[in-house]
């Protein structure tokens, strides 16, 4: 899951290819690299193991010569170390042709071994070097770098986006991709290929999104794709609904910052065009009313934060329309013989639209006869494109590699998504469904009231926490997933230990790890609205401090009754149970986010992760 930028026109390239990267970089930090064919027909490269950062110092220090044909690339590795050598681009035909790869190519060994025995040398232990030097034998064959890359890409098992240029060819990138992401953006006299948009998005808006097993040749003036076996192909012209604004820090302290406070606006546009007349009508589902009706069961399939915005949209989806839902972890799933049928939706929930499991997931059930639907932040992204239909998420770029804004984005997509189903199939009066929209769009103000009265609040708590090794969190119904997502983003920013727990699952073992001291934080159902879970959750934070515990509430306004139990009590707003947890989790965020920024980490970039995960 790296980075890839490519450019052709008549800019200087670099500046193109580092400031494509720089919107990159969440894809993957170990290292970076450039190549440009200069004016003179050279080509040049650079590349430095560590963060962008580390090139762009050596670039200005050692500037290349100047030229406007280019490729660059951020790595996550795979394949060998994070080091210089095996940073991307790679080169073969004696430095004359430059190669940046995303993914794995699986069949990396066998290649190695032909191009070895007819004498070829390696330097890197990559994968990608192998696709290089097999693409510069070819191109010696035929001196022709589309029908060589075209002969290249064919021998290549597993998934990969690859980009290649030759300084024989001046004005022309070449790209390819399975199952692994890349876009084109049309300029004028100029044109661009990104592993998403935000890389040239600065530059045009004007994209097209390439199929699978699809290769395209870019040239100043113009874009031809093709099929592997070199037939033209129709791709899809889209336009890109953000600006370059949108993907910029703009004065906060990290995207994370930024992200969490458009929490608001990522539930406010969600909810956009999708109500009329007090109910829900998703307008990109018309026409799938039969589909609604006949399904028996659906299965949430999605990974990391999604998968627990999954279970989040479990409860309410079940309740209001009464089809019973799994939820499933996308690497689980395809390797146990699920049962399928075309009576199963399956719902994909994915930020980026790219995550390898989730899409290779969708791709099985669908083989299965599964009807597919894809919960997607991304547009042009894979896995919407490989579903029968798509429910976007309209949270805005996400940079941060903690997804935070996307989250409650899903959890609202997942809501307008069950109360369609449920009007479909008539499975709630109107009242009701009335009643639940209102919920809705009352969300994006108290989301703002939490972070306004909370965000200070909690800064200091996770500065005097900073030391802490370990937390809990514990929740109960839809409270247990947002348990789930408070202790994974301290894992992610924090690298803190923490877990979190059904609330009831406690006394069945997790109790046996608190002793005096142990920070736990508790999700405490509204008292009102469900006065048995509040109770139950009450006797559960008694539990924990009659050992010890040090008990952070996350709880109603105006709930009196945990207030002699608590250490710390951080308030949201009064909401419906199954609205809370779009509340319950911004604390959360906040805490995970105070934590990172007390222990001096770097909250948008943590170590070993990257946002798009393209590999299994
Ligand atoms: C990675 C990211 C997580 C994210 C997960 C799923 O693990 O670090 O933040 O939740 O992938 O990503 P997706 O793009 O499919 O929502």
């Amino acid at each position: 899951m790296c980075g890839i930028v490519g450019y052709v026109g008549p800019r200087p390239s670099e500046d193109i290819l580092i400031a494509g990267l720089a919107r990159l970089e969440y894809r993957g930090y170990d290292s970076a690299g450039i190549a440009v064919i200069d004016q003179a027909g050279h080509l040049g490269m650079r590349k430095r193991a560590g963060k962008l950062s580390v090139l762009r110092d050596d670039l200005a220090e050692h500037p290349l010569a100047a030229g406007t044909t280019g490729i660059g690339h951020t790595r996550w590795a795979t394949h060998g170390g994070p080091t210089d050598v095996n940073a991307h681009p790679h080169l073969a035909d004696e430095g004359r042709l430059a190669v940046i790869h995303n993914d794995i190519i699986e069949n990396f060994s066998e290649l190695k071994a032909e191009l070895v025995s007819e004498g070829y040398e390696f330097l890197s232990e990559t994968d990608t070097e192998v696709a290089a030097v097999l693409l510069g034998r070819e191109y010696a064959a035929s001196h022709d770098l589309v029908a060589a890359f075209r002969a290249t890409v064919v021998r290549l098992e597993g998934a990969f986006t690859l980009l290649a240029m030759h300084q024989d060819q001046p004005g022309l990138v070449v790209g390819a991709r399975r199952n692994s992401p890349l876009v084109i953006g049309l300029g004028e006299g100029e044109n661009f290929l990104g592993s998403d948009v935000a890389a040239f998005v600065e530059y045009t808006r004007n994209a097209l999104a390439i199929g699978q097993d699809q290769i395209v040749a870019i040239t100043p003036d113009g874009v031809t794709v093709t099929d592997f076996d070199g037939a033209d192909v129709e791709v899809e012209p889209f336009q890109v609904t953000w600006d370059a604004s949108a993907a910029e820090k703009g004065g906060w302290s990290s995207f994370m910052a930024k992200e969490v406070s458009e929490e608001p606006e990522a539930v406010a546009n969600t909810l956009r065009g999708r109500i009329h007349d007090g109910l829900v009508a998703i307008p990109e589902l018309d026409g799938l009313d039969d589909l609604f009706a006949g399904i028996t069961r659906i299965v949430m399939i999605a990974a990391g934060t999604a998968s627990y915005a999954g279970m989040v949209g479990k409860y309410a989806t079940e309740h209001w329309t009464r089809i019973p839902v799994d939820v499933e972890l996308a690497h689980e799933f395809r390797y146990r013989d699920p049962v399928l049928d075309s009576h199963t939706l399956i719902v994909s929930i994915s930020q980026s639209g790219e995550t390898m499991d989730t899409l290779m997931a969708v791709k099985y059930a669908r083989e299965r006869g599964a009807a597919t639907l894809s919960i997607c932040n991304t547009q042009g992204a894979t896995i919407p494109r490989e579903s029968d239909a798509v429910v976007y998420t309209h949270a805005g770029p996400e940079v941060a590699v903690a997804s935070t804004k996307a989250f409650v984005a899903q959890i609202t997509a997942q809501y307008l998504l069950a109360l369609h189903i449920a009007r479909v199939r008539g499975t709630l009066p109107e009242a009701e469904m009335a009643q639940h929209v209102i919920e809705l769009e009352a969300i994006p103000r108290k989301i703002a009231k939490v972070l306004e009265t909370e965000t200070a609040h909690i800064a200091q708590l996770a500065h005097w926490m900073a030391d802490t090794r370990s937390v809990l969190f514990l929740g109960r119904h839809v409270g247990y997933p947002i348990a789930l997502e408070g202790a994974l983003k301290l894992k992610e920013i924090s690298y803190i230990h923490a877990e979190g727990f059904a609330a009831g699952e406690l006394k069945h073992g997790p109790i046996a790890l608190i002793e005096p001291g142990q920070p736990v934080f508790v999700l405490v159902p509204s008292p009102r609205e469900s006065a048995l879970l509040h109770d139950k959750v009450v006797s559960n934070i008694q539990e924990v401090r009659a050992r010890g515990a040090r008990v952070i509430v996350v709880a109603e306004e105006g709930d009196a009754a945990v207030l002699p139990f608590a250490d710390e009590v951080l308030h949201i707003p009064l909401a419906g149970p199954l609205f809370e947890p779009l509340l319950s989790v911004v604390p959360l965020h906040l805490f995970a986010m105070g934590l990172s920024e007390a222990k001096g980490l770097d909250v948008d970039q943590p170590r070993n992760l990257a946002k798009s995960v393209t590999v299994e």
